[in-house]
């Protein structure tokens, strides 16, 4: 079977998602943000109007954490603790788009 220019353009858009798909998966791999007693106040704070266990499952299905409200609390305590980003630390507002929640 010979390739035709029209098929260079579909291999050539499926590379192109298929680069995509591998940046955003990276982004993924950057760490997330501990589940531990140290953090216990973030979590609180975003997930403080999670619906109950007995909520309805749209509400649950369409909850978001309180990002904006947890995030306020990660640069005040890191820098009272003394806890540098390393140096190559990409712009840093919103915490909580890289380093995600744990569940
Ligand atoms: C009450 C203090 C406190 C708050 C609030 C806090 N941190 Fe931390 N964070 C720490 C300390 C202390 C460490 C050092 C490791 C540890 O004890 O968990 C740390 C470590 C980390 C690490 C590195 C984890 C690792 O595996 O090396 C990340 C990422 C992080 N924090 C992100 C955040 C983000 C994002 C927020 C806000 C949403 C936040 N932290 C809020 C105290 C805090
Ligand atoms: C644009 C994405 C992005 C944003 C926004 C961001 N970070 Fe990071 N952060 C990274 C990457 C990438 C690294 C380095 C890879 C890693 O170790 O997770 C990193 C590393 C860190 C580390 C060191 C983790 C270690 O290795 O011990 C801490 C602590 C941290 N970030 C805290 C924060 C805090 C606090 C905020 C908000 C004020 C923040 N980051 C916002 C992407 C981000």
């Amino acid at each position: 079977m010979k390739i035709e220019k029209r098929d260079w353009f579909f291999i050539g858009l499926v590379a192109v998602i298929l680069a995509i798909f591998i940046a955003i998966s990276g982004e993924e791999k950057t760490k997330p943000v501990p589940n531990n007693a140290t953090h216990k106040s973030v979590y609180e704070a975003a997930y403080k109007n999670a619906p109950g266990p007995d909520a309805s499952l749209f509400k649950k299905t369409f909850f978001k954490p309180s990002k904006k409200d947890a995030e306020k609390l990660c640069e005040p305590c890191h820098n009272a603790k003394g806890i540098i980003l390393p140096p190559n630390h990409p712009p840093k507002h919103r915490c909580l788009f890289c380093h995600k929640l744990l569940n």
